[in-house]
Order: C-alpha cells, then structure tokens, then sequence
C-alpha cells in the first residue's frame, strides 16, 4: 500500500500539524510496516501555483513546449501521479486565515484535473480518484469545528475531496491551540488519541 504524507504547515518545529501527521504515520506504519510511505513537505517544497503559463504548457504540444513549460508539465504530472498512485494520504492542515494555508491549495488546484480526478457528464461531476483512504490533520489556533467559521478550512478539504470521490475521510482534529499551554496541550493529546484509537484496531 502507498502511502502519501503531506505537510503544509509553514511553522516548521513548532507546527502541531506536522507533529500530530508524523505520529499518525508512524502509527499507521507500526500497524502496518509493509506500507511504503511517500513524503512531501508543500512547505518548505512548495508547488508553484496554477497559473494561465501552466495552462498554455499543458496544451502545448511536447515538442513545442520551451524549457519553463516542460518543467511546469512534469511538475504537473509529477505531483497529479503521486496523488494517484497513493491508496492512503495523511494530509497536515492547519488553519491560516480561516482556510487551508496557500500551499496545500497550490497542491489541490495540481490535482484536481478535469477527466484524471474528476469528470462531468449529463448526471453531473463524477470523482475518478475513488478508493483511497485520506486522514485530515487538522489545527486551528480557535475553535471551528462545524461552525460557519471553519467551513473555508476543514469542509472545503472535505468537499473537495469528495468531488474526486473519496469517501474515506477521517479527520484528525488539533483546535483551541491558541488558548493557552494547557488548553493548547489537552488538545494535542486529544488527536494523539484519536490516533491511537484509529490503530487500536489495526
Ligand atoms: C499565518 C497564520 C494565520 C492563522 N490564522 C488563523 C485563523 O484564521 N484562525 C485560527 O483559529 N487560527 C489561526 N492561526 C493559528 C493556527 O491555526 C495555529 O497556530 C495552528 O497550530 C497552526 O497549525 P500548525 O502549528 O501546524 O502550523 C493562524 C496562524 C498563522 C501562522
């Protein structure tokens, strides 16, 4: 099984996202050791973003295109292909400014591929990129969950998932975590059990 971890936390060692994903890996690893595990830091490897020049490679014929619009095509596909080829994804996503941080939305705008990971016909969109088990880490310094407040953050990540037609989402929720050290320790330890209790299982 591959498994593909991302991280978009621009917080680097004090990221709680990043904390809280690499437990879960290392959990899901533990339960699961012949899981093969990708990792991508969107972060610090940031994707650039989709732009009119990346739309005008993508239809430019392979033996036109100069030396800029090949390497946006194989980023493109590069990035589109590992998100294919993974039948789990653990996915860090704190909350920047009531939404998922730009560069986990870069990845998203990477992946979403009108006939690759989703289609329409005359019943509507279909989602081709079913199948796959995807785990939302994720933190807010407030608290947001099912509130109108967190609906650009954690129910965007789910609606557009569901669009490609994963149906297998979990979430794995850090919030409250700029309330103080002690609010904001009870909240980690209350994902990492949600963590353990994902594994308990397993
Ligand atoms: C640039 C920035 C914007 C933020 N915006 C919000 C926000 O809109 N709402 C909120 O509840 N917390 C906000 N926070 C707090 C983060 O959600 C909180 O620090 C969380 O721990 C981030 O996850 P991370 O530690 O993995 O980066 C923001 C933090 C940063 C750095």
């Amino acid at each position: 099984m591959n498994l593909l971890h991302l991280d978009s936390s621009i917080l680097g060692d004090s990221s709680a996202s990043r904390q809280l994903s690499r437990a879960l890996v290392d959990a899901w690893q533990a339960a699961s050791p012949e899981i093969k595990v990708s990792y991508r830091d969107l972060a610090s490897d940031a994707l650039s973003h989709l732009s009119a020049a990346s739309l005008v490679a993508g239809a430019t014929p392979a033996e036109l295109r100069d030396a800029v619009q090949k390497h946006e095509v194989e980023l493109a596909e590069a990035t589109l292909n590992q998100f294919l080829a993974a039948d789990a994804i653990v996915i860090g996503a704190p909350m920047y400014n009531f939404t998922i941080p730009t560069q986990l939305k870069a990845w998203i705008d990477r992946i979403a591929v009108a006939g690759k990971t989703f289609a329409y016909d005359e019943n509507g969109p279909k989602g081709l990129a079913g199948g796959k088990k995807v785990v939302i880490v994720s933190t807010a310094g407030g608290i947001h969950a099912g509130q109108v407040s967190g609906q650009a953050h954690e129910a965007y990540l789910e609606l557009v998932l569901r669009f490609l037609g994963i149906s297998d989402i979990e979430i794995v929720r850090a919030e409250g975590l700029a309330y103080g050290e002690e609010p904001r320790a009870n909240a980690i330890k209350g994902a990492q059990a949600q963590i353990d209790e994902l594994f308990a299982a397993a």
